[in-house]
């Protein structure tokens, strides 16, 4: 009985722990990640095809998702609202002027530095193992090609 006492105490505060560490907010952040990855994907392919239009659109539902993300106090005490204003929104707002300016040159390399932001803060935030890439792959069933 002595020797179980410690044991169930370590159980207890665990489970104490790692409640306490998914709920609220944490769960909002891995959704708005999910979909930011998502749009972010969406993006890359319609800059792929030049795809004036529709690279708006998803640079626009990705803006949508950080400022959400900008109500996220705090994350494992890691202020995500800060690190999104000081790590994304300068890549960002930089990738916007590409897609805005049609300047697929300078679209394509933002956009490869719009996802090292994301590996940036990925590893400010303890979760360096999660590394973002880009594909060329389109998985969806959509058309990136621009209308004619
Ligand atoms: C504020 C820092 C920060 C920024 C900026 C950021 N992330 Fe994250 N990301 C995190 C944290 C923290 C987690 C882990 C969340 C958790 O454990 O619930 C995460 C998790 C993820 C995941 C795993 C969730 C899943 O659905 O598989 C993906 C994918 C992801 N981020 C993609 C991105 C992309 C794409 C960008 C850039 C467009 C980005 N992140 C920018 C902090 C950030």
């Amino acid at each position: 009985m002595t020797k179980r006492l410690p044991k169930t105490a370590f159980l207890l505060l665990f489970l104490a722990i790692s409640t306490s560490a998914h709920a609220g907010d944490d769960m909002e952040l891995i959704q708005h990640m999910g979909t930011m990855q998502y749009m972010a994907h969406k993006a890359g392919l319609a800059i792929d095809s030049r795809n004036q239009p529709l690279a708006s659109f998803y640079m626009h539902e990705i803006e949508e998702v950080i400022e959400k993300l900008k109500t996220v106090e705090s994350y494992d005490g890691y202020p995500i609202a800060s690190l999104v204003q000081s790590k994304l929104m300068p890549s960002f707002e930089k990738l916007e002027q590409a897609v805005t300016a049609v300047d697929w040159e300078d679209a394509d390399s933002q956009f490869e530095k719009l996802l090292a932001s994301c590996n940036t803060c990925h590893q400010a935030t303890e979760h360096s193992f999660i590394r973002v890439r880009r594909t060329t792959a389109n998985p969806f069933m959509q058309s990136f090609d621009p209308q004619r």
